[in-house]
């Protein structure tokens, strides 16, 4: 199994077209769905027709998707999120939005002892930032490998022995080889909202045989999808954040 990871798309046509043609150059059979694939960004029922429409498909929905599926409130979001996720609600299709719904809460075995999930495999809406936080996921689950979204920052938590240290992708290419007797928590990165000071998209591909994730960051034109945000009278910073990766 080669699996494509994408995590927080948030309605990025322009970010997720590339990541796919750059996915399908490096070859996958499989794509699993971390959530979070609307919301803050101008094109959703795109989005969500583009990923519903490729091979082997497995998600989880994220917390966007949750409020933009009408199946929670924006009450906990900033101001930004929160018009996004209304307009975004407002613009989606019905196909759209029953896709959105159905989507299901994680954490989801795609194989044995490998997980997805959104924020944290004990907690959609929790954000994986510190090593405390991952060892207590390690400590709670027996999963060898899951993937997470949300921080929108690649990399990974390993645990070697009693030892939890994160592993920052950065970079074009950055591959993991994943070691025998490690656990893992990896994030691929966001799609369509990079956070790491990188505007490029992000995206992983997990090649099961080889025991690699490779993470991948590819330019695309975020000037294009700033664009739209605006034209749609979304906040701007919504836009500017994409030409900074912030
Ligand atoms: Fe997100």
């Amino acid at each position: 199994m080669r699996a494509l990871v994408l995590s927080d798309v948030h309605s990025n046509i322009e970010a997720l077209a590339t990541a796919l043609e750059s996915a399908a150059a490096a070859g996958y059979d499989r794509t699993l769905a971390l959530g979070d694939l609307v919301g803050y960004g101008p094109d959703p029922n795109e989005t969500v027709d583009a990923v519903r429409a490729l091979p082997g498909l497995m998600g989880v929905r994220g917390n966007h998707d949750r409020v933009a599926s009408g199946l929670g409130d924006a009450g906990e979001f900033n101001h930004a999120a929160r018009a996004a996720a209304l307009w975004t609600r407002a613009s989606l299709s019905p196909g759209g939005r029953e896709f959105l719904a159905g989507l299901p809460q994680g954490p989801r075995h795609f194989t044995d002892g490998a997980l997805l999930c959104h924020g944290s495999p004990l907690d959609e809406d929790q954000y994986l930032l510190d090593a405390g936080q991952a060892r207590r996921c390690f400590a709670a689950l027996p999963f060898a490998l899951c993937f997470y979204g949300h921080t929108h920052l690649p990399g990974a938590f390993v645990l070697e022995g009693e030892h939890v240290h994160f592993e920052p992708a950065a970079g074009e290419r950055t591959v993991l080889a994943l070691q025998p007797g490690r656990r893992y928590l990896v994030n691929p990165g966001s799609v369509g909202q990079p956070r790491d000071r990188d505007p490029r998209c992000g995206f992983a591909i997990y090649d099961e045989a080889a025991r690699t994730v490779t993470f991948h960051r590819v330019a695309y034109a975020a000037e294009e999808t700033r664009r739209k945000i605006l034209a749609a009278g979304l906040p701007s910073w919504l836009g500017d954040r994409l030409l900074l990766g912030a």
